[in-house]
Parts: structure tokens; C-alpha cells; sequence
């Protein structure tokens, strides 16, 4: 089979496409045979050696797939050869076919395009819970979101619509506030002119957001909290900006403020059940189109690595995913 390559870590010209043993499933394992996969930003990490996970060289990078189960390994249960599903398996993905644990099989609608099931599990389950279970956000309060644009901040601007929150969208260009616009975002900040903590007690009046879902970090986070409102709660999902930023903590002392940490990852794990409710919600919202998942950019298998390059460069909006 065909697969993008980590042969030594660096940038996403290091890797190679090539032709692979196609693996074999194991005790409790499936085999997916890959019709989109996504791309997401700790595919950009990990090849550099620059995530939190590790996986020995060579190694083929990708952490979701979609697409339909092709063998199944000894004492799995529950899912057959022929069903559609979403496979979340931290690397592997980005080739034509991927092993995954029982576990990490999400099954999909039939309806569900693969291209939008490859880049629907991660980012909607990482906002929805990060607006659900860690902000409580209510309907009537304002959540501003960075990076709004990006692949997990779209989903909390259509999120957050569908919650009943006033939503605030901040991004570094006019083409990408605009896509904010079109999912819903009532008001926006474009970053790189503006000054964020100014514009964001403007357009809420002085009284800050109730929510703040940050995805970003550097330099923005700081401006951000300053602005947030009394009992505020700031979601800290991700450092894409490149630095993980400092805070004062007398800065949620004066304004009754929380920190809130996000790990979609580790919550899944953690709380399988409540993922599991998050997954019905999300898929019903879809299936009643109160959903509108963006896909703004498809590559083949074979341009996997400038698929990566794409999204390292700030160039993609919503999903970015590579198609078999
Ligand atoms: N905590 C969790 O459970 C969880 C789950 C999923 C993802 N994440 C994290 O969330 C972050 C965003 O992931 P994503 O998949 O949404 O990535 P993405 O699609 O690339 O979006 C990231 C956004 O960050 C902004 N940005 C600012 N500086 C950037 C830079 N130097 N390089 C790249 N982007 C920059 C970009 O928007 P502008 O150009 O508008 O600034 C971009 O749209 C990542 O750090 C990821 O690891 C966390």
C-alpha cells in the first residue's frame, strides 16, 4: 500500500511517499481501508519531534481516518468488515489503509460523506466538549473565539451559535473573518491590525466575554484574559500561535475568573460515556443540518506532506484532509 513516511523528523518535505507492507489487524484490532483522511495541527508537530507523543521512526503520520472497515481481528465485537466508520489512532493515517483499536472505531452515518467524516470527530468533539462540559456555556452569553477560522475554532463559532451564545470571532485576515461570518459569528476582530483587548471590551460593551475559547495561545492570550468578563471562564485548547504563553495569576484573582484546561483526547478516555453522548449530539445536529462542516481544501494521498505544509503555513480554514 501507499503511505506518507516519517523516515527521520523535520519538516514536511523530509517525508517520503511510498509503498508499505499493508498491515494486518491483531487481538482486538480492525483494519480501515482509508477514503479521507484529516489532516490536523499535531500532524505538523509530531513529524517534527515537537509533540507530546513520540512514535518511534519510521513512523506514517495522520490521526484520523474515515472510511470503511476491510478486516477485523480476533474478539472484537460490535463493529463487521463493510461498516463505515472514523478511526482516531494518533498517527498512521495518512495511507490507504490503517490498523485501529476496537476502541478507537467511531462508526458513522451512511449518509456522511467520508471527506467530512475524516475531519468531523476531533475538532466538533474537541469544542463541543470544551463548550459543554468545561465552560457550561448558556445560551445568552457571549464566547469569543481566536483562530475562529481554524479547524477546531469554526466548529466552536457553529457551535456556540447552536448553544445560544453572542459570538465573537477574532483571526489574522479579512477573508478568514468573513468565513466566520458565514457560520454564524455575530461580531469579529481581525488580530494582526487591531488591538484585541480594545476591540473586545468594545464590541461587548465594556463587560467582556463570559467565554473564551483559545486554540492559539502567544501572544494573544494575555490581551485576551485581560478583556474576559466577572466569572469569565477561559478554555486553554491548544498553542498554535508557537508559544505557550504566562499569565499573572492575579489576573482570575480581580476578575473572578477560571483557567480552564481542555484534553478532548484524554477525556474520551477518561469519560467514555459522556464522549459517547457528545458523539450522539453532534451527529444528530448534523443529521438535522445544524451543522455545516468545512472542507476547504482536499489532497491527494501522494501530497500528503504539502497537505501538512498547507496548514503549517496558515493558509487552511475549517478542514484540510487527503483523499484516497
Ligand atoms: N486541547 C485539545 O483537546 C485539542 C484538540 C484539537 C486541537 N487542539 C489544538 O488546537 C490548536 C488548533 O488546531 P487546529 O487543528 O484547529 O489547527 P488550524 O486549523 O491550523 O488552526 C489554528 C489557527 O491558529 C491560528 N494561528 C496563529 N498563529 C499560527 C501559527 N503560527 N501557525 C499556525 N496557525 C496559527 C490560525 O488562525 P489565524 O491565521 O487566523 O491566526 C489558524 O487558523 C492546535 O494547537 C491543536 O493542537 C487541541
Amino acid at each position: 500500500m501507499k503511505a506518507v513516511v516519517c523516515v527521520e523528523h523535520g519538516p514536511p518535505e523530509k517525508l517520503v511517499v511510498k509503498d508499505v507492507p499493508t498491515p494486518e489487524p491483531g487481538r482486538g484490532q480492525v483494519r480501515l481501508k482509508v477514503e479521507a483522511a484529516g489532516v490536523n495541527f499535531p500532524d505538523t508537530l509530531i513529524i517534527q519531534n515537537l509533540y507530546q507523543f513520540k512514535p518511534p521512526l519510521p513512523f506514517t503520520p495522520g490521526g484520523e481516518a474515515a472510511g470503511t472497515i476491510d478486516a477485523v481481528g480476533e474478539g472484537v465485537e460490535g463493529v463487521a468488515v463493510g461498516d463505515r466508520a472514523v478511526v482516531m489512532t494518533g498517527n498512521g493515517c495518512f495511507a490507504e489503509y490503517v490498523i485501529a483499536n476496537r476502541a478507537q472505531v467511531v462508526p458513522i452515518p451512511a449518509a456522511m460523506p467520508s471527506d467530512v467524516a475524516a475531519g468531523f470527530i476531533m475538532t466538533y468533539g474537541t469544542s463541543h466538549h470544551a463548550l459543554k462540559q468545561r465552560a457550561r456555556l448558556q445560551p445568552g452569553e457571549t464566547l469569543l473565539v481566536l483562530g475562529a477560522a481554524g479547524g477546531v475554532g469554526l466548529t466552536a463559532v457553529e457551535l456556540g451559535k447552536v448553544m445560544g451564545a453572542k459570538v465573537i470571532a477574532a483571526a489574522s485576515t479579512d477573508e478568514k473573518l468573513a468565513l466566520t461570518r458565514d457560520y454564524g459569528a455575530d461580531e469579529t476582530i481581525n488580530y494582526t491590525d487591531a488591538n484585541l483587548k480594545d476591540e473586545i471590551k468594545r464590541l461587548t460593551g465594556g463587560k467582556g466575554p463570559d467565554v473564551i475559547y483559545d486554540p492559539v495561545g502567544d501572544r494573544f492570550a494575555e490581551p485576551a484574559f485581560r478583556s474576559i468578563g466577572w466569572n469569565g471562564r477561559y478554555l486553554i485548547v491548544g498553542f498554535a500561535g508557537g508559544n505557550i504563553p504566562s499569565l499573572p495569576l492575579n489576573l482570575p484573582l480581580i476578575k473572578g475568573a477560571s483557567l480552564v484546561g481542555v484534553f478532548w483526547g484524554a477525556f474520551t478516555q477518561a469519560e467514555p460515556a459522556v464522549h459517547r453522548a457528545n458523539m450522539a449530539e453532534l451527529l444528530e445536529w448534523y443529521g438535522a443540518g445544524r451543522l455545516r462542516p468545512h472542507v476547504s481544501k482536499r489532497f491527494p494521498l501522494s501530497e500528503g506532506p504539502a497537505a501538512i505544509r498547507w496548514m503549517m503555513d496558515r493558509k487552511a480554514t475549517g478542514k484540510v484532509v487527503l483523499t484516497a
